[in-house]
């Protein structure tokens, strides 16, 4: 999708719609408003707002068409909600909304006007930068596997139009970064999207190497089974051995330009599918290829950071591999070498995600990275602590943690803090070996989680998102149509990145 600014007033352009919005309850006076539209339509649209009750709410929306009173076809007025509660988010959900509706009406271009001053202490550049990521991230489609052209159907928005005096090299960076978010984030998406028969953890390895050759700023390798062996990854292995599909180790290094201050490990569950293992899963297992949700957003981050280019050093970490049962599949009761000389007995294979990452975060400490942050799908436990519109966040340091909870409110992907109870610890220190793999107990999964990976990140500042219940959205939302993976928490990196 193009996104372009215009000093031509919008009226005389040939767009298919304009947008206007409205506050609650407050008409047509709203930010980057339509009081102009409804001059032009000779007062038509405020009083069909209020022959049909429009409020302004958040999601209510209004297309009138102009009937050629003005070039535009058609002028959509959209709610915002309460004034009150205006944020940059409010405009990514308008952004969202608009691009659903405009693909409605199979509208090719669209305009709005976007006005200089700032709303609510949201400047230009922010709305702006919100739009084009609702915008952008509303038109995902995921349709390659299907073969009717009916089905097909192709989104046909193409062209959106700002109208404005605002300085437009600042807006076109913004937009620039925005369009790269999305960018990111489709890929998350479609990767998660992907069944696992079409993405293996070689094929996730493909996706990576293809990242390398598409952005001169990154560099990847690719570990097989066999350098995995020689990197003592013994818990990475063990996940990997009752498959007959090999794991891959992905390392990641994006490259900025001059010398950085700062560097950050990101590091990504990458379990392509999740049976469980021989403690299979009795339950939502078609849902499990989307287990490798934190390699996909450590992918789609990197895609986005080549192109918004933040002057800090990144490196990334993803132990992809398939979890399943099989004569030669690792057992409740084995013991595990992971790569840092800890042993882990196992008591639960579906407690496979920490045993890829103890083995992910324990290579990434040899990058020595200033802060480490690992995206995971770790635990079901997080859709009944915080629910599915928000990730659970713990850490060892409070102002990283409180760093990356501020990137994902900025972003619009709200975080939330859960303690790191140490005393929970105890449940994985019984028994023959260092560790076991899990706690007794369903109690706290998350937080249990999260302790266990503790134990692999040394000395270094570190925080882990559980994605397990927000990486994957049972319900279309105004900039996610469908149902399906979310691409979380690709955004909240961008954000952290760009702000250090
Ligand atoms: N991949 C699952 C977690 C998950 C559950 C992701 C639901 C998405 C939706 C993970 O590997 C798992 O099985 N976790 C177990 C851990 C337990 C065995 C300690 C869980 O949460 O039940
Ligand atoms: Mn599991
Ligand atoms: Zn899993």
């Amino acid at each position: 999708m193009d996104f372009k600014f215009t000093q031509q007033p919008l009226e005389k352009i040939p767009v298919d719609l304009v947008f206007a919005t409205s506050f609650e309850k407050e008409g047509l006076r709203g930010p980057d408003g339509g009081i102009v539209f409804d001059k032009y339509l000779d007062g038509n649209l405020s009083r069909l707002m209020q022959d049909q009750n429009f409020e302004g709410k958040e999601g209510e929306i209004l297309c009138v068409p102009t009937f050629q009173k003005i070039k535009p076809k058609y002028v959509l007025v959209a709610g915002l909600g309460p004034q009150k509660d205006f944020s940059a988010e409010s405009i990514r959900r308008l952004g969202g909304r608009i691009c659903q509706e405009a693909n409605r009406l199979r509208a090719r271009s669209a305009g709005g006007i976007l006005e200089t001053g700032g709303i609510k202490g949201v400047p230009p550049e922010a709305r702006l930068r919100a739009f084009v990521e609702g915008c952008g991230l509303a038109a995902y489609q995921f349709i390659r596997f299907k073969t009717k052209e009916d089905k097909k159907k192709k989104n046909t928005l193409q062209t959106v139009w700002f109208y404005g005096r605002g300085k437009t090299a600042r807006l076109q960076k913004a937009s620039e970064e925005a369009q790269a978010i999305v960018g990111g984030v489709e890929l998350a998406r479609d990767l998660t999207n992907l069944p696992p028969n079409h993405l293996t953890p070689s094929v996730l390895g493909r996706q990576a190497l293809a990242l390398a050759k598409k952005h001169k700023n990154i560099s990847v390798t690719v570990l097989g089974a066999a350098e995995i062996l020689k990197q003592k990854m013994g818990a990475l292995l063990a996940v990997a051995q009752g498959s007959a599909t090999p794991p891959a180790f992905i390392h990641l290094k994006y490259n900025p330009s001059g010398k950085p201050k700062t560097k950050v490990a990101l590091i990504g569950k990458g379990i392509t599918f999740d049976s469980g293992g021989l403690n299979i899963k009795t339950r939502e297992q078609e849902l499990m290829k989307m287990d490798m949700a934190g390699a996909a957003a450590v992918l789609g981050a990197f895609d986005a950071l080549a192109r918004v280019q933040p002057k800090v050093a990144v490196e990334g970490f993803i132990p992809a591999a398939e979890n399943m049962p099989a004569g030669n599949a690792y057992r409740p009761s084995d013991i595990l070498t992971t790569r840092s000389g800890k042993t882990v007995e196992i008591v639960n294979t579906d407690a496979e995600g920490r045993l890829a990452l103890a083995d992910a975060l324990d290579f990434a400490c040899e990058s020595k990275p200033t802060y480490m942050i690992d995206m995971a799908t770790l635990t079901g436990g997080t859709a009944y602590a915080v629910g599915e519109l928000v990730t659970s966040v713990l850490g060892n340091d409070k102002r990283l943690t409180a760093r990356l909870l501020a990137a994902g409110k900025k972003a619009g992907e709200p975080a939330w803090e859960l303690p790191i109870v140490q005393d929970y610890k105890k449940g994985y220190l019984k028994g023959p070996a260092d560790l076991k793999n899990s706690g007794s107990g369903t109690k706290a999964s998350t937080i249990s989680g999260a302790l266990f990976l503790e134990e692999f990140v040394q000395n270094n500042k570190w925080v882990h998102m559980d994605i397990a219940s927000t990486a994957w959205a049972d319900e279309p939302t105004s900039y996610h149509p469908m149902v399906g993976a979310t691409g979380t928490p690709v955004r909240t990196l961008i954000y952290f990145l760009m702000d250090l």
